[in-house]
């Protein structure tokens, strides 16, 4: 077992913080303003992401139970000349519990499938939970997008036992809705979520499709968390913009509250 939380009940809302906030005071000051609601949090289990630089800092004086880290991106070998990588073992040693991986803004920058299967399978090594983002680029009318999204789960868990499969939360986040004013219709969600279940039921097995975590992001803000974490199937949320503002991550924390019941 990885994690420390109840999977059966939890809804996990993961706040990626991307390159921001600009100063390690300004990191410290949204990090005790979402801890201060994350203890506050029923069945939720909050997963922080902050700049790499950031991570030791913020979890070396954490105590507690009430969040967890995330790296936003790791490198896939255990060491070695990879300027600017992280691995997963330092990740790992500097507090982190899960490992962003595949990322739409790594994927933009060159990442491919087959790097990104590797870092799950590093992660895994580690004890880092994979946090595996999949989403097509576009919507169109022949459905390509459904092959893209479910060649990134069959190639991202190629080789991955399945009794690990406990440890991996897909995050389904299509490209068009990151960073964009609106997020898909929640029926929209649903569609992909069943997808996404039934690509990894068809790939990798039954008891893989009900054991691994499956969340959405893109565009998540306080007017459509509720909708969202309604939808049948959904684990919880992975938020970008959002993490950012303190009220909002309050809002975002109590909705998931409630749907954790
Ligand atoms: P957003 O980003 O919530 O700002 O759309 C989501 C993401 O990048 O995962």
């Amino acid at each position: 077992m990885l994690t420390w939380y109840n999977f059966a009940m939890t809804k996990f809302l993961i706040l990626n913080w991307k390159m921001n906030p600009e100063t390690l005071a300004g990191a410290r000051v949204l990090f005790e303003k979402t801890k201060k609601s994350a203890q506050r949090a029923r069945s939720v289990a909050v997963v922080v992401a902050p700049a790499q630089v950031h991570l030791a800092s913020l979890a070396s004086r954490f105590r507690g139970k009430s969040l967890s880290f995330a790296v936003q991106n790791m490198h896939a070998q255990p060491s070695g000349s990879y300027t600017g990588a992280t691995s997963a073992l330092q990740a790992h040693d500097a507090g982190a519990t899960h490992a962003i991986i595949g990322h739409a803004e790594r994927r933009a920058l060159g990442e491919t499938n087959e790097e990104v299967h590797d870092k799950v399978h590093a992660a895994l090594d580690e004890r880092l939970t994979p946090v595996v983002c999949v989403g097509e680029r576009e919507r169109d009318s022949e459905g390509a997008y459904v092959h893209e999204v479910c060649e990134q789960i069959a190639s991202a868990l190629a080789d991955v036992p399945e009794k690990r499969f406990k440890d991996i939360i897909i995050a389904y986040e299509p490209v068009w809705a990151i960073g964009a004013p609106k997020a898909p219709a929640p029926n929209e969600v649903h569609q992909m979520i069943v997808l996404v279940r039934k690509a990894v039921a068809d790939a990798f097995g039954i008891a893989a499709s009900s054991a691994v975590r499956v969340l959405y992001g893109g565009a998540v803000h306080a007017e459509n968390a509720e909708a969202i974490f309604a939808v049948p199937g959904l684990d919880g949320v992975l938020v970008g913009r959002a993490s950012l503002d303190p009220i909002l991550v309050d809002t975002l924390i109590k909705i998931a509250s409630r749907a954790a019941k």
